[in-house]
Formats: C-alpha cells, sequence, structure tokens
C-alpha cells in the first residue's frame, strides 16, 4: 500500500528523477488545474451549457403544469385547478426529475406546500433576485456549485395575470370562495397577496 500511494515528498522525488524539467512543471500545472476546478468554479462554456439545460427543463416542465392547469380550469374552474396543483405538481417534476436524471424543486421565500421549503443557498438566490428586481433589472438564471462540486441551476419564476387567481389579493383577483378552496388543501398557506412582476419564487434544479 505505502508502494501505491506514497507521499507528496516521494511523488516530487519521483518526478525529479523520472521527468525532464519541462514534463515536470506541465504535470503540475495540469494538477494545479484539477485541484482549481475542484474548488469550485466553472468556465464560462460550462456555465452556458448548465444554463441550457436548466432552461430546456423548466420549459418543459411549466408548459407541462400550465397546458394540465389551464385545461383543469375550463373543464371545473378553481377548485378543479387547485385540486390539481395538489395532487400533480410535485409528483410531475419529480417524473421530469426521473427521465431527465436531475432533481427538480419549485420554491419560495412565501410558501403554500410546505414541502417545497427552500435551503439556506435558495433563500440567498432569492434575495439577490430580489434585490435586483428592486434595482428595476431583470433576474436571470444563474448556475453555481453545490458543496458537492455539482452544478446546480436557478431561475426566478415570476407572476403574470394568470397566476392572480391563486396568488393574488384576497377580495381583488383572489376570490373568498378560491382562497377558502386553497386553505382546505394548504391551511397555512403564504402564497398570496402577489402583484404582477413579484417574484413569486424559484425553480431550483440540480443537475448531474
Ligand atoms: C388554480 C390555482 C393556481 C394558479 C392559477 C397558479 N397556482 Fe401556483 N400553486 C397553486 C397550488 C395549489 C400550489 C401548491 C402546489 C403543491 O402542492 O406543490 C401552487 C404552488 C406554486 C409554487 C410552488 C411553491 C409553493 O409555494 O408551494 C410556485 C412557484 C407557483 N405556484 C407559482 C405559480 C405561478 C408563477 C403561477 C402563474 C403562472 C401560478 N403559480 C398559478 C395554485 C395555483
Amino acid at each position: 500500500m505505502a508502494e501505491l500511494m506514497p507521499g507528496r515528498k516521494k511523488v516530487l522525488k519521483w518526478l525529479n528523477k523520472h521527468l525532464s524539467k519541462v514534463k515536470r512543471n506541465t504535470f503540475l500545472l495540469i494538477i494545479s488545474i484539477t485541484v482549481f476546478s475542484c474548488s469550485g468554479t466553472l468556465s464560462k462554456k460550462e456555465t452556458e451549457l448548465f444554463t441550457e439545460k436548466g432552461n430546456l427543463i423548466v420549459k418543459k416542465t411549466a408548459e407541462e403544469l400550465s397546458g394540465t392547469l389551464t385545461a383543469k380550469m375550463k373543464d371545473g374552474g378553481i377548485p378543479m385547478a387547485v385540486e390539481y396543483c395538489n395532487i400533480a405538481a410535485l409528483p410531475l417534476t419529480s417524473e421530469i426529475s426521473e427521465i431527465e436524471h436531475v432533481s427538480i424543486k419549485r420554491t419560495s421565500l412565501k410558501i403554500r406546500n410546505p414541502q417545497n421549503s427552500p435551503n439556506e443557498e435558495e433563500i440567498e438566490v432569492m434575495n439577490m433576485f430580489l434585490s435586483m428586481i428592486n434595482k428595476s433589472k431583470a433576474p436571470k438564471p444563474v448556475v453555481k456549485l453545490d458543496e458537492s462540486g455539482k452544478p446546480h441551476y436557478y431561475a426566478p419564476i415570476l407572476i403574470d395575470a394568470k397566476c392572480l387567481m391563486c396568488h393574488g389579493t384576497l377580495d381583488r383577483e383572489l376570490s373568498k370562495k378560491a382562497d377558502s378552496i386553497i386553505k382546505t388543501y394548504y391551511p397555512k398557506d403564504l402564497a398570496t397577496g402577489f402583484k404582477e412582476g413579484d417574484l413569486r419564487g424559484i425553480w431550483s434544479i440540480s443537475l448531474p
């Protein structure tokens, strides 16, 4: 074992003995690049690729969710639509997660379903997006490395007019009836009172 896993001194001794100076420098350069890239930076190209992959997954999941939601609203109004969100939102994201080999989560600073609660990193990203919105800058998707060195994609979810009947202000866009249906499924609901353009939450996707 000692032969196979020599200490640092032994490695350098071996390098001195066996490699020319140029080769040795190249070898050390490669080692330091490897260590550097493990320590938490993504190249521009990697960031672009991961952002693209995240964007595609969000598009696919959002289309699926909102397409069925609209159909349910037509068929059975808010009760049916809320029931759909309650039954299908989490399984749907996990189904797409399995197909794409990623983990997909929607979270918020004002959550409806406690199972969607944010972790510290997600709270930090949402605060960053909020401060951009406050400065009238459009928040854009970001990719960061998590503590195990895996890329993690975050994208803002903004409120538009379609969302208000379930996430808007009580007695204005959100009827008392809709609110009471929502509260039967989610007694601790915090996800109301939003206006168009508000940050509703984020997509949080860990990529392989
Ligand atoms: C028919 C009512 C309805 C409409 C319309 C609706 N939502 Fe929701 N939303 C819900 C319900 C119910 C949940 C809880 C789903 C669950 O159990 O995971 C939810 C959960 C969410 C979550 C997950 C975080 C959390 O709070 O649990 C996000 C993000 C979200 N909605 C964003 C939106 C956006 C953006 C729109 C508009 C494009 C929208 N919703 C439209 C009912 C609705």
